[in-house]
């Protein structure tokens, strides 16, 4: 006989199963007792008589354990599990507990500081509301690649270790590497960009280390971002449709498969409108100002707080919208690869999207000819002769191209109203955390 997930064992009534799990709750009531088991698909009552139970009363709470039972439509109504129980005729430990669980997970919300949920991470991640958030964003990955496969473009897989620094700046960490200095990747940027010469358009999900120097409710020094890259574009515009496009495919496929999880983290995911709405960081300024009376519009950037007013207010309201393009990015705020606008020498062809609370994508043009990149790592202050590989394939030709990234765990983050980006991180690394 097989094991049956806990969700289908309502359409056995009436006959013999098998069924496994974790012990998530115990009713000792003397003569016989209920066990509450737990599976990845969710709770199912268990009526124990007295041997079952004096067979594991001494142990503790995850305690994992295979039943064999008879299903039965549920006598008393326990708003927690399903409406029909098993009668156990045989209980297997397979893994007895014998420590006290160090965190209640039974308990319908986890009612525990942040740095408790992170330390006991390998309990604590067992909650079925912790284990919803990364259901959800598995959908979301599983979204971005049918979307990109739909437009038959190509995965790809990127190096972690790097001999320097791509994205600039001081955000790098160090390992040494056979006495030699290496880094980390920031951004998979550079080797997308350089596939721009073989595969036309790809994606991938890569890895991310940043340096960051304070922790934030928004950054990680390890996350990742689902990349994108396609060759032969005409402008900015072509870009962002691609975002946009993807975007729609992974809340449509979390809505379509993550049912369950969201009403269990009782979310509504956010609206999206018709069109996501784009608008130059100068206009997006000037609104915020308009709408909120705090003038920023002399930054080069958008506050924490203006995007979380543009995205959860402003677009909202005025687009029915969740999502906000901001585009043309100062030229002194963006890296040495993005397109300088023609029109406007102190702006780029550059954009982030605002989603329902931050950034969770950059994205633009890039430089595709090769004087142009050359000229523009010097204007940055930068070597070409450290750019070398880089060059290279702007040297023997690649199309006009672009491309965005965006953070997984942001994007998660985001659309559950999570309150950090930790919540949304399995095993999340901070400037502090390199535990569990
Ligand atoms: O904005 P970023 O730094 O852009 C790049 O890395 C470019 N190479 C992307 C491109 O293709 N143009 O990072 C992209 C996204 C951000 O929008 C944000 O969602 C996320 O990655 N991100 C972080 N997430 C968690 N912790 C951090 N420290 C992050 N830094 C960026
Ligand atoms: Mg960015």
């Amino acid at each position: 006989m097989n094991r049956v997930l806990n969700k289908d064992v309502a359409q056995k009534i009436g006959e013999e199963v098998i069924v496994a799990g974790w012990l998530h709750r115990l009713r000792d009531l003397n003569k016989f007792g209920f066990a509450i088991l737990r599976d990845r698909t969710g709770l199912l009552q268990v009526v124990l008589d007295a041997d079952q139970l004096g067979q594991i009363k001494d142990l503790q709470m995850e305690t994992v354990l295979r039943v064999t039972g008879r299903v039965v439509k549920k006598q008393s109504k326990d708003p927690n599990a399903n409406e029909v129980e098993v009668q156990a005729t045989k209980v297997e430990v397979l893994s007895p507990v014998k420590d006290v669980v160090p965190v209640e997970i039974n308990k319908d919300n986890l009612e525990v500081q942040l740095e408790t949920l992170l330390d006991n991470r390998v309990i604590t991640l067992r909650h079925p509301k912790q284990r919803a958030i990364f259901r959800v964003q598995a959908a979301l990955v599983k979204g971005f690649r049918t979307y990109m496969d739909s437009q038959d473009f190509t995965e790809i897989f990127f190096p972690v270790l790097a001999g320097a620094a791509s994205e600039g700046g001081a955000e790098f960490f160090k390992v040494d590497y056979y006495g030699r200095e290496a880094t980390l990747s920031q951004s998979a940027q550079l080797y997308k960009q350089i596939t721009m010469g073989v595969f036309e358009g790809v994606y991938g999900v890569s890895y991310s280390f940043r340096a960051e120097k304070f922790a934030t409710s928004r950054h990680l020094t390890e996350f990742n971002q689902l990349e994108f890259e396609v060759g032969f574009v005409d402008n900015m515009e072509d870009i962002m449709n691609y975002a946009e496009a993807s975007i729609r495919t992974m809340l449509k496929t979390v809505s379509e498969d993550c049912q369950t999880e969201l009403s269990l983290l009782n979310t509504t995911l956010p609206p999206l409108g018709e069109k996501f709405p784009r608008i130059r960081l100068t206009e997006a300024l000037e609104l915020y100002k308009q709408g909120t009376g705090i003038d920023e519009t002399a930054e080069p950037d958008l506050s924490p707080a203006a995007e979380k007013w543009l995205s959860t207010v402003w677009g909202p309201k005025e687009h029915n919208c969740g999502f906000v393009f901001v585009t043309h990015y100062p030229e002194k705020k963006r890296p040495f690869y993005t397109v300088v606008d023609p029109e406007d020498l102190t702006s780029t062809l550059s954009f982030d999207l605002i989603g329902f609370g931050s950034e969770i994508i950059s994205g633009g043009l890039r430089i595709n000819r090769y004087d142009e990149q050359v000229e523009r790592i010097k204007a940055k202050g930068l070597n070409p002769a450290d750019f070398e590989d880089y060059l290279m394939m702007h040297k023997f030709g690649i199309p006009p191209e672009g491309g965005f990234g965006m953070g997984l765990q942001r994007m998660t983050q985001n659309i559950l109203g999570l309150d950090n980006i930790k919540e949304a991180t399995l095993f999340p690394r901070d400037v502090q955390r390199l535990r569990p």
